[in-house]
């Protein structure tokens, strides 16, 4: 996946081949991960397994613009989304302010709003003023203090109404593409058929038009606790503790450096 995908590419994939999103938050793992994928996204999830913090909340504008400039440094040819981190968003000026400085002082090709109906008139105030937006419905990270927790999303009859007005709303306001978290499976669904935007899904079934993951959730770095949604395609953790552990010993035993490694 060399050529960068484009906006109408990513919508040309509406019930065609899923979308492959996985995050990075720096260059040297979105040089990995480039290949692979269709899309990288710099999620605010970087404040929590990269910034070791219990949630996403006191990520900072400065910080995404920091690791989504790095991001795009270390993978010029992939299509970019900006997570826009909590507090950037609340009114029309503010979004839209915060907006055009991660995409003045950055490479990104879109920017990520969490909320539905909510958010609409913001993501409408944006995609006018020439700004591209992923939305982001569902489960909302940004909102798990207010929320009391992280709370599977589809499981009433209202609950499932609001996510296809949300995911309507988003899309009569121009978003190109949305994110769905932590839904039932089968609203899940019923969500992707009701918009003609592609919708990727994160713990949210396979009848969705794509798949996004955390990339240090799917190489098993990140051991504070594993959505169930996760899969871990390497142990990661266990891999690096080994290399360092052996690391250790060759150097206490004078095993490492050898002539190879010395000037
Ligand atoms: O911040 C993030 O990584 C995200 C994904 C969970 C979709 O928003």
């Amino acid at each position: 996946m060399s050529k960068k995908i484009t906006i109408s590419g990513i919508k040309k994939r509406k019930g065609a081949a899923p979308l492959v999103m996985i995050t990075a938050y720096d260059a040297l793992f979105a040089t990995l991960l480039a290949d692979s994928s269709d899309m990288i996204l710099v999620g605010d999830s970087l404040n929590m397994s990269f910034a070791g913090k219990s949630d996403t909340i006191s990520a900072t504008l400065e910080q995404m613009i920091y690791h989504t400039n790095a991001v795009c440094s270390g993978a010029p040819n992939s299509f970019i989304v900006a997570d826009m981190p909590f507090g950037t968003y609340i009114d029309k000026k503010s979004a839209l302010n915060n907006s055009i400085k991660m995409f003045q002082q950055t490479q990104a090709d879109c920017v990520k709003i969490e909320g539905g109906e909510d958010k609409a008139k913001i993501v409408k105030h944006l995609t006018d003023n020439g700004i591209a937006v992923c939305g982001h419905i569902g489960l909302l990270p940004q909102s798990v203090r207010s929320e009391g927790g992280y709370k599977v999303k589809g499981k009433t009859e209202e609950e499932s109404k609001q996510l296809i007005k949300d995911a309507k709303a988003i899309e009569s306001a121009g978003a190109f593409c949305m994110v769905i978290e932590g839904v039932k499976a089968e609203v899940a669904k019923k969500v992707a058929e009701s918009v003609l935007v592609p919708v990727i899904g994160i713990g949210a079934g396979k009848d969705v038009d794509g798949q996004v993951l955390v990339f240090s959730d799917m190489l098993g770095l990140f051991e504070e606790f594993t959505p169930k949604f996760v899969k871990k395609y390497i142990d990661g953790a266990t891999l690096v503790r080994n290399a360092v552990s052996s690391y250790a010993q060759e150097v206490q035993s004078r095993e490492f450096p050898k002539e190879e490694h010395t000037y």
